[in-house]
């Protein structure tokens, strides 16, 4: 058979290939083949073996992968990809201790992202964002959710959307999008949130028809949106046909874990100070838990969370970077595995089903991302690396060697 691109000599290959997502303890369980090869056809996997079966296969690009790690091409199941301008002089303030909270009732951090999206153009945002996906995709991501959020009313959400959908034109890798023009309450809205929400809920219409998102989500937290009004919102969301994402007990426990249940969320984010009771509902129900360690690490927590009790109360999770200009700046998915191994105590297996199979059904990409198999996407990733424990373990540098999307090489 002749193939456009035939990978030899794969040390360890992960294919990921479970019917997901994956629950509980079966996280724990990761299939390792050994001595494997890949053959990819018009984009997609047409065969997996054995490396010395792969004498059957020609090809005019033969990539040795010299006993390195192959997996599936990591899955970024939450950003915050389009935003104007950089929160450096915070760094500052929560050095002094202010609280990120704190910082953004002052009219920082979240409400100064949004002054700097506003008076961004389109075309600067683009450029921004096609930088971030770049090195996204050089950290090993092949497919990753876009937030809005850093508008606040209508000309910048739908800008940041219409950019979102113009960077998945432009750039290889697949993007998923999510509303979240409940990201803040904006300062003129402060006494009337509800009001605020009534705006953002009036976008639902022009979203749908120029399909310019799949999930809505909503931040619910002290200070921003109450667990009634978001599931207000989140409720008529539902009703316009979007699937929804909730950004859920983070800093203080308000139910968030609960309501991501309720209203049938297809994820639950960060989840870090969950309750018992929402720990539960999540292990008994279809959403899955996207943990996202960055931030505990990033706003100096001391404690990271649940996910070691989530995942022993059998709990599917995902992990992701949360990658934002202010509580998670970084775009390496690598680093917080580490994060992840370290403070929230998961095991690289665990680890290794977070950041692909899980967080493609996190996102709604479970037929299609996370997994190699043959008939699916080519979506790759050859790492400098000899084997999976490698990856959390060597940490804060990038071990791509070479990312292959739909069957194409778009970095080594
Ligand atoms: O997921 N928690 C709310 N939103 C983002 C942070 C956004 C920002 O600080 O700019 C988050 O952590
Ligand atoms: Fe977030």
């Amino acid at each position: 058979m002749e193939v456009d691109i035939l990978i030899t000599n794969i040390g360890e290959l992960l294919t990921m290939d479970k019917e997901g997502p994956v629950k509980g303890k079966q996280m724990a369980e990761l299939p390792v083949q050994t001595d494997m090869a890949i053959g990819i056809q018009g984009g997609k996997v047409v065969w997996i073996g054995k490396s010395e079966e792969s004498t059957s296969l020609s090809s005019s690009q033969i990539i040795n992968a010299k006993g390195r790690l192959v997996t599936p091409g990591l899955v970024e199941a939450h950003t915050h990809l389009v935003f104007g301008g950089s929160r450096e002089k915070e760094l500052a303030l929560k050095q002094q201790g202010v609280p990120y909270l704190e910082i953004l009732k002052q009219g920082g951090g979240i409400l100064s992202t949004v002054r700097a999206t506003q008076h961004a153009t389109y075309e600067e945002l683009l450029e921004k964002a096609l930088f971030h996906l770049d090195r996204m995709a050089m950290h090993g991501i092949t497919t990753v959710e876009a937030k809005s959020g850093y508008g606040l009313e209508k000309d910048t959400e739908l800008k940041q959307l219409k950019v979102v959908q113009e960077a998945a034109k432009k750039h290889p890798l697949d993007i998923v999008s999510t509303f979240l023009g409940a990201h803040a309450i904006p300062a003129h809205y402060k006494d009337d949130p509800e009001a605020f929400l009534e705006e953002m809920c009036e976008l639902f219409d022009e979203i749908k028809r120029e399909n310019l998102a799949e999930f809505v989500d909503i931040f619910t937290e002290t200070g921003v949106f109450t667990v009634e009004q978001s599931r207000r919102y989140l409720l008529k969301a539902k009703e316009k046909g979007f699937g929804l994402k909730i950004h859920a007990d983070e800093i203080d426990p308000l139910g968030g874990t609960e309501l991501a249940v309720e209203v049938g969320a297809i994820s639950g984010d960060h989840l870090a100070v969950a309750t018992d009771e929402g720990i539960e509902k999540l292990a008994n129900s279809e959403t899955i838990g996207v943990i996202l360690p960055g931030t505990s690490f990033y706003l100096g927590k001391d404690d990271y969370g649940r996910a070691r009790e989530m995942i022993d109360a059998g709990c599917a999770l995902a992990i992701s970077t949360d990658f934002n200009p202010g509580s998670s700046v970084t775009e390496n998915l690598q680093l917080i595995m580490s994060i992840a191994a370290l403070k929230l105590k998961l095991s690289p297996e665990e680890i290794w089903h977070a950041v692909t199979v899980n967080a493609a059904y996190a996102i709604g990409r479970g037929d299609e991302a996370g997994t190699i198999a043959e008939g699916r996407k080519a979506d790759i990733v050859i790492w400098d690396a000899p084997n999976y424990l490698y990856i959390p373990y060597h940490y804060g540098v990038n071990h791509a060697n070479t990312v292959i999307k739909n069957g194409k090489v778009i970095y080594e």
